[in-house]
């Protein structure tokens, strides 16, 4: 406590910085329970699964995947960019409408689903119509992770693998 009564400043910001110091104390630790090993503790762990894109029949497409996050900490799919399209959006569907939207949670210890006919990734204005069994690279935008890279197998236009 010696640098609090060095400091110059005045007393209710000195005591605002201990607070927030504390907070982000409390935070780092609770992170850390969770995984011990792992460098980056206060970052969620995502991992990407069962990515695909139906073959784009329009001058659009829709790609699907699942994030899961393994951690305690909550994350956000803020935005997609792919070479295919200069215009990715993320949209929802509501009432078999969509729209987009500016974020996915993605739950601690939970999963993120883009599904056909629910949350999806929509590439406007495709810069080509790539064919089955060709891949397209995509780049997910995280809040809180690092961006993760990935493949999106291009699939029969009507494919739609079973949930679990
Ligand atoms: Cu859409």
């Amino acid at each position: 406590m010696n640098r609090r009564t060095t400091r110059t400043t005045g007393t209710t910001r000195t005591t605002r910085t201990t607070v927030l110091l504390a907070a982000i104390a409390l935070a780092s630790g609770a992170a850390l329970t969770g995984c011990s090993s792992d460098g980056s503790a206060d970052e969620p762990r995502l991992k990407v699964s069962g990515a695909f894109m139906p073959q784009p029949v329009m001058d659009m497409a829709g790609g699907f995947l699942t994030i899961e996050n393994d951690s305690d900490t909550a994350d956000k799919l803020t935005s997609v960019t792919s070479p295919l399209s200069d215009d990715v959006e993320i949209h929802e569907t509501k009432d078999q409408k969509m729209r987009e939207v500016k974020s996915f949670d993605i739950p601690a210890k939970g999963e993120l689903k883009l599904v056909r006919g629910g949350n999806h990734i929509m590439f406007m204005n495709i810069k080509q119509k790539p064919k089955q069994g060709e891949k397209v690279s995509i780049e997910l935008h995280f809040e809180k992770s690092g961006p993760i890279k990935v493949d999106l197998p291009v699939e029969a236009a009507t494919h739609n693998p079973k949930q679990h």
